[in-house]
């Protein structure tokens, strides 16, 4: 084999996207020999890719070495399901599922190795985040101690949840701003500092927009190490703010979308553990060292996911996002909703089985309404400019 013979299901913002970025050459050696979407009005801008409006279908068609599945996140379950199932290598998009209980139900479809099974967390890509991970992994920031994200630059105006039916309800898509924006920010937050044992949140349901599910949340983290952390975010403030700060005790890492310097590390010369016990000075601090870290652009994103894809699938290269660790983001997300609705701290692992039936009782006892407005744009142009 010396392409990828690739299906995209779901052909709405993202999935036109990605189909556009194939047909544009972006991808070498990958090419699009079938899209499907429910909704066959999406088809007309590909006259020339055989089009399926069941994803069974496209599966089974025989066209197809793999899939990327861009539908409302429940279907990324039983999509997803289905694919492995069927020996198709699977691209999904964020989030791997809704709740922690389809994650594991999807990650356990994914029985045989040649499969390749990746999560589209295109934000992996960026040097930023990939220089920060390569720093906390060698060490040179020592025990970490604190993990806090202000990613408050996700701001969605109303029209923005008016333009799917499936928007912002429990029902179609189980979450607002941590299962929809936020999936990139838990996955490196998890894949940077790993993953806390206490989750305790507060914020809003609906809180700034006329919707069920939550678009405010402040959430504190304790790690088993005595670690702590915050994630702050909401889609309902503007400006809006985009810092991570990994400090540890030989020094700090900061991503600042504002700062005229992306990526700092300010470095302690001396350990701040190792300082504190053995200094005279009452009001010393360790000395520090501001290194500005050099960061050429974005990474390629999408882009670099997808190549990525093929390349696993074609070489046996390791793939910078397999969907197994999308199970993490989607954990943080499900223990942050719980903890803000039941005001509760919430342990972690959390216990799948009462989420998921957590999650069917807002489902069930909705009164919510949904507006819609179906000639929305779908188009994403400048939905990709927060990281
Ligand atoms: N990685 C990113 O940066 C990024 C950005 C935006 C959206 N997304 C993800 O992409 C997915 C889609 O989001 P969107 O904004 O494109 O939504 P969208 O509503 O614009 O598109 C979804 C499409 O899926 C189709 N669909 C629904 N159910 C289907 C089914 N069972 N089978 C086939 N097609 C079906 C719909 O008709 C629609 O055309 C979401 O999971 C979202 O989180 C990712």
């Amino acid at each position: 084999m010396d392409k990828v013979r690739l299906g995209i299901i779901g052909i709405g913002g993202m999935g036109s996207s990605h189909a556009d970025q194939i047909l544009g050459g972006k991808v070498p050696r990958c090419e699009l020999t079938a899209i499907c979407d429910i909704d066959p009005s999406k088809f007309a801008k590909y006259p020339n890719i055989k089009a399926f409006e069941s994803s069974e279908e496209l599966i089974r068609s025989g066209l197809v070495d793999a899939v990327l599945i861009a539908t409302p996140h429940y279907f990324h379950t039983t999509i997803g399901i289905d694919a492995l199932q069927n020996g198709i290598h699977t691209l999904t998009e964020k989030p791997i599922s809704v709740h922690k209980a389809d994650a594991e139900r999807l990650i356990a479809a994914h029985t045989d190795p040649k499969i390749k099974f990746a999560a589209m967390f295109n934000q992996r890509t960026d040097p930023a985040y990939i220089k920060m991970h390569d720093i906390i992994q060698k060490g040179e920031l020592g025990k970490i101690q604190r993990t806090n994200w202000i990613i408050t630059n996700w701001f969605r105006p109303e029209s923005y949840y008016r333009s799917g039916g499936w928007r912002a309800t429990w029902a179609g898509e189980g979450g607002g701003v941590l299962v929809n924006q936020c999936p990139h920010n838990l996955d490196l937050f998890q894949w940077l500092g790993g993953m806390p044992s206490t989750v305790y949140a507060i914020g809003g349901l609906g809180k700034y927009h006329d919707i069920e599910v939550e678009d405010d949340v402040s959430a504190l983290f304790e790690y088993e190490n005595g670690a702590v952390g915050a994630f702050i975010t909401t889609t309902g403030e503007a400006p809006g703010t985009n810092r991570l700060e990994i400090a540890g005790t030989r020094g700090k890492l900061v991503v600042d979308t504002s700062a005229s310097v992306r990526l700092r590390f300010v470095r302690n010369e001396q350990d701040s553990a190792e300082y504190n016990k053995t200094s005279k000075n009452r009001f010393g601090t360790p000395e520090v060292w501001n290194i500005e870290i050099p960061v050429h652009g974005g990474g390629e994103q999408h882009i670099g996911i997808k190549k990525n894809f093929v390349a696993a699938i074609l070489d046996g290269a390791p793939l910078i996002a397999p969907a197994e660790e999308g199970i993490h983001s989607v954990e943080l997300a499900n223990a942050m909703q719980y903890s803000l609705m039941t005001g509760k701290k919430v342990e972690l692992p959390l216990d799948s089985a009462a989420y998921e039936a957590h999650l069917k009782g807002l489902i069930a006892n909705s009164t919510y309404k949904k507006v819609t407005d179906e000639n929305a744009s779908t188009s994403l142009a400048g939905s990709f400019g927060t990281f």
